[in-house]
């Protein structure tokens, strides 16, 4: 089995032996891709939050905050464009009765074509040394040349097709002879589109009940209380509203844990500016949600962006921020300059303005607006993923340990009497009391110390704090850091000022 796979399904059994993340309702076996945040992942994701929150609304004075209802109004979802456009192409397999993404068998494709490139490319740097030239080699060397044009003239075949012709996507799927990936049948059905929405029904009775979606995201409620907002909160163009909150999406492929689910939760800001400057508020939104992504010390290499060549009906600039997730660089977060698209459609099948007089330039419009959206869920999956590491010790012997950022951690500290006897468990609970004020903290006495700390390893909990003998005599502790294992003497009234300086929110976002 690949290394890739191997970590990744660490990962996922990582969430659930230590109380992250389980399947929904797994008394009935599960609802595909659908989780349940357990005892420690509700904390990390909650950290995860307010570290966005934070930054975003109470760091900057014109970003205000919104929580709109996932229920809207149905035309909201008709001005959107969702009604009509928010749909996968889909096909099936009709042997394996399986059903999968037409264009995602494409990409997968072309993504085999971009590794044997690399795997090209790799080898010539070990054959060359330090006189390997990479952009002449990718340029001349006839295989890669082969492998990265066959790529490209895939894609865009694949994105004709999307917007012109799902017939030509499956002679292209048929061209490349393109397998079912669990059965290797070719036997294939034509591509179809296929809403993502998920729908529901306001009222009692079958006459009366209107048809209603889950909001598959939660942008829209932000546009239609643009003008409350600005109104009620006398906003000035250019200013923000942020919002975190679920959005549903009936995705025909679910797969890779908590990446692509049906149910999951996005933190979204749409930024309202004066036509003409959305593009330069659209290069401030990249690089400042890139250095936010920076702040919380994963590694700058583990990022990238994506500049979309192909822009949905309502950009005129998108971009990707992606992640090197275990299975390979993907989708994060992405900013995207959505003009006036939104605001108009609102007012057009709405029939009130939807517009902002500017006192500077004495006119009206209709505000642009560049977005920041990132999956919560995502931003878990990379923060634990890479968190989560195998270290081999001194004495050969190996611990794993969860290196989460510490201001991101669900427990910032275990305290941990010695033994469970004389006194020093009265002590250890003590010392509880007075922090848990400030920090969420874990009382621990069951086994031995070691086997305590590596629970709290696990866990990744930045700090133990040991209750001995000692302590009794001079009100001292020794305090465990979880990265380097150090540990130290100090007095028990100086541990609220250490666990602050490691774990202080300022401190971390200080580092943008
Ligand atoms: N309002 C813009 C919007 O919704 P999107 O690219 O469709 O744009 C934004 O979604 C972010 O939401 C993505 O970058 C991703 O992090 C997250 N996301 C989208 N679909 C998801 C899913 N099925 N499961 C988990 N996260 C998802």
């Amino acid at each position: 089995m690949a290394k890739q796979e191997d970590i990744f399904k660490n990962v996922v059994s990582h969430a659930k032996e230590y109380g992250f993340i389980f399947p929904s309702s797994e008394v009935y076996d599960g609802l595909s891709a659908v989780y349940d945040y357990a005892q420690n992942g509700v904390e990390l994701k909650k950290n995860i939050r307010e570290y966005w929150w934070k930054s975003m609304v109470q760091m900057n004075e014109n970003i205000v905050g919104l929580d709109a209802a996932i229920l809207m109004h149905p035309t909201t979802w008709k001005a959107s464009g969702h009604v009509d456009a928010f749909n996968d192409p889909l096909i099936d397999n009709k042997d394996s009765k399986k059903r999968y993404r037409a264009d995602v068998l494409v990409e997968d494709y072309a993504e085999k074509l971009n590794q044997k490139a690399q795997k090209e490319i790799e080898k010539a740097k070990v054959r060359f040394g330090d006189a390997f030239n990479e952009e002449e080699f990718i340029t001349t060397n006839a295989r890669v040349v082969e492998y990265l044009a066959k790529k490209k003239e895939i894609l865009a075949r694949l994105a004709k097709g999307m917007s012109e012709d799902l017939q030509d996507v499956k002679a292209l799927i048929e061209e490349l002879e393109i397998a079912d990936p669990e059965t290797g049948s070719k036997n294939w059905t034509d591509v179809k589109q296929f809403n993502l929405m998920f729908g529901t029904k306001l009222g009692a009775s079958a006459e009366s009940a209107m048809d209603l979606y889950l909001r598959p995201e939660t942008a829209q409620g932000i546009f239609v209380n643009f003008l409350n907002v600005q109104k009620s909160g006398r906003m000035k163009v250019p200013f923000g509203i942020a919002q975190t909150g679920k959005a549903f999406r009936n995705e025909i492929v679910a797969r890779q844990f908590i990446f692509r689910m049906r149910e999951f939760e996005q933190m979204e800001m749409q930024f309202f500016v004066r036509p003409g400057e959305e593009m330069q508020w659209y290069h401030h939104w990249k690089e400042a949600r890139l250095k936010w992504h920076l702040s919380l010390g994963l590694g700058k290499d583990n990022y990238r962006f994506h500049d979309h060549e192909k822009l949905a009906h309502y950009a005129n600039a998108a971009a990707d921020i992606e992640f090197n997730f275990p299975f390979g660089f993907k989708e994060l977060e992405g900013i995207h300059s959505r003009t006036d698209f939104d605001l108009k459609a609102h007012e057009q099948y709405s029939g009130r303005k939807l517009q902002y007089f500017d006192p500077e330039l004495n006119e009206n419009y209709v505000p642009y607006v560049v977005e920041t959206s990132v999956g919560l869920d995502r931003m878990f999956l990379a923060v634990f993923a890479t968190s989560l590491q195998e270290e081999v010790l001194e004495d050969g012997s190996t611990r794993t340990v969860l290196k989460l950022p510490a201001v991101l951690a669900p427990t910032k500290a275990a305290v941990l009497p010695l033994v469970k006897k004389d006194g020093l468990p009265e002590v250890a609970k003590k010392i509880i009391e007075d922090l848990k004020w400030d920090f969420n903290v874990a009382y621990d006495e069951k086994d031995a110390v070691g086997r305590r700390y590596r629970r709290a390893d696990a866990l990744g909990t930045p700090f133990c704090i040991t209750v001995d003998h000692q302590t009794l005599e001079d009100q001292t502790v020794t305090i465990r850091h979880r990265d380097t294992m150090k540990q130290d003497r100090v007095a028990i009234g100086d541990l609220k000022s250490i666990i602050e300086n490691e774990v202080s929110m300022k401190n971390w976002l200080m580092k943008m």
